[in-house]
């Protein structure tokens, strides 16, 4: 009787604690989908080829459908003595259609299997990933749409700086998550390739027709043409494809976690900006009063998260000889729990922002809340008209320098009156300056700064308004 699943060669079995160790076929069981794929498309080109015959073919492609509702419907049975997916999966094609299913691994080697299969599970997940990429967008420009002419507060250094539109800041974020989903679809390019037919690092003396495989398993271009790695020891070793998935996928939980941090401090009551819908909030079991941003402040602290995995995976690689190494096992838990967590933040995102849509209505409801009164109050605060004073200066004659010290007195005075810009007295402003008239509180009111930046990209709602359509095109 053999010892375990290699051969002969083995005098004694594995111990307990090294087929614990060694095993993945617990985590790795999630790939089985891409796995049974890869092999079909392999078997399918082994009978093309007349390496197999199409009666083994028959068999084999009878034998995987009733593994995939065997795996589907929960009955098949996981064993951790075969190691991974690959292996269970193999075993039991052979227990169900004998011979046939023993000449499936005919050229090909787990090596250039799991490749295959981790690429091709990550290119369906991406695939995800940009759908809900899109819907965070949409419900942000919803929210942008909405909220054009509610002005804030824009910070620098998490002091009032200058008036801005509550929309044109939800459209940053749609900036950066179109970025992210530009991203995700350059990445998936290089995902999409083909390492079977590499087999174990060499390639295969078997005349393999790797294209075909690769066709099969559509992964092609965008003018449908293969994608194929063309070097076998590269292909079975390199992850980079999954480094940089998980580079991409923290970079979007960045820019998630910048966004929690601005929902965290707008929903404080010191700022009272948003409210989100109490489903994305907790309470506390001693004080009563509180609800928490349970869900933001989770998104920040899982960024954290998905950049460890990132910094798990780029070590992984670095001291790794050609060509395969067991190392490359650990590349599936965190670029798994990778993909889960920015799915579930992501999808958690889009409703929590944008609402759920209700099916009686057919509108989107529950989504944030904006308080455009405690924004507008904000924004009065902080003498945030002040850029607008000196510029008004600077149309007047005065070199920008000059009036940016002339607007600091202005400020200074203001500050000890307790009053606002706009408060001041027309004397006491011609003080500072003589040439300042009447029309001066045109650009003082928050309104008139706002309108003034009617630049390119700039917080101007004409702006706002052409940047939201170009977004509502480019997303339809
Ligand atoms: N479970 C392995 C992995 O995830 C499959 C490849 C194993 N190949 C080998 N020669 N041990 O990488």
């Amino acid at each position: 009787k053999k010892s375990q699943a290699w051969s002969a060669l083995f005098s004694e079995p594995m111990s307990d604690l090294v087929k614990r160790y060694t095993s993945s076929v617990f985590f790795d069981k999630r790939l089985w989908q891409a796995d049974i794929a890869g092999s079909l498309a392999h078997a399918d080109m082994l009978a093309a080829q007349g390496i197999i015959s199409a009666k083994d073919l028959a068999a084999i492609e009878q034998g995987m459908a009733q593994i995939t509702s065997e795996i589907a419907s929960g009955a098949f049975e996981w064993k951790l003595d075969l190691e991974d997916v690959h292996l269970n999966i193999e075993a039991r094609l052979t227990q169900l259609v004998g011979d046939a299913g023993k000449r499936l691994h005919t050229g090909r080697s787990r090596n250039d299997q799991v490749a295959t299969d981790v690429r091709l599970w990550l290119r369906g997940e991406m695939d995800l990933i940009s759908e809900l990429l899109t819907e965070l967008q949409k419900a942000l420009l919803a929210v942008a749409e909405q909220h054009v002419d509610v002005i804030l507060p824009g910070f620098t250094h998490l002091q009032v700086a200058q008036p801005v539109s509550f929309g044109h800041h939800m459209l940053a974020y749609v900036e950066m998550f179109s970025r992210d989903a530009e991203r995700m679809a350059e990445v998936r390019r290089r995902v999409n390739r083909l390492p079977l037919g590499a087999a174990a690092l060499a390639g295969t003396s078997y005349p393999l027709d790797r294209e075909r495989v690769a066709k099969t398993l559509q992964m092609v271009d965008e003018q449908g043409r293969p994608q194929v790695c063309q070097n076998s020891l590269d292909a079975v070793s390199d992850r980079d494809f999954a480094i940089e998935f998980t580079a991409a996928a923290s970079l979007c939980m960045v820019h998630i976690s910048r966004l929690s941090e601005e929902l965290v401090l707008w929903m404080s009551q010191n700022f009272g900006f948003i409210k989100i819908a109490d489903r994305f909030t907790t309470g506390s079991s001693i004080m009563p009063q509180k609800k928490n941003p349970d869900v933001p402040e989770l998104a920040r602290g899982k960024t954290g998260r998905v950049v460890g995995h990132l910094m798990g995976l780029i070590t992984l690689m670095k001291g790794q000889p050609l060509a395969y190494n067991k190392d490359n096992q650990e590349d599936k838990e965190p670029l798994f729990d990778t993909v889960d967590t920015l799915k579930d933040t992501l999808r958690i995102f889009a409703e929590m922002i944008g609402g759920q849509l209700n099916p009686a209505t057919g509108k989107k409801e529950g989504g944030i809340t904006v308080n455009a009164q405690a924004m507008e109050q904000a924004a009065l605060k902080g003498y945030a008209t002040a850029t607008d004073l000196a510029d008004y200066l600077v149309k007047k004659g005065l070199p920008f320098r000059d009036a940016h010290e002339t607007v600091a007195h202005a400020v200074k005075a203001a500050v000890s009156h307790q009053v606002d810009l706009s408060e001041l007295p027309l004397a006491v402003l011609q003080e500072f300056n003589p040439h300042i008239g009447k029309d001066v509180f045109d650009v003082l009111s928050l309104r008139g700064s706002l309108n003034a930046r009617q630049v390119l990209g700039g917080t101007a709602p004409v702006q706002v308004r052409a940047q939201i359509a170009r977004h509502q095109q480019r997303l339809a």
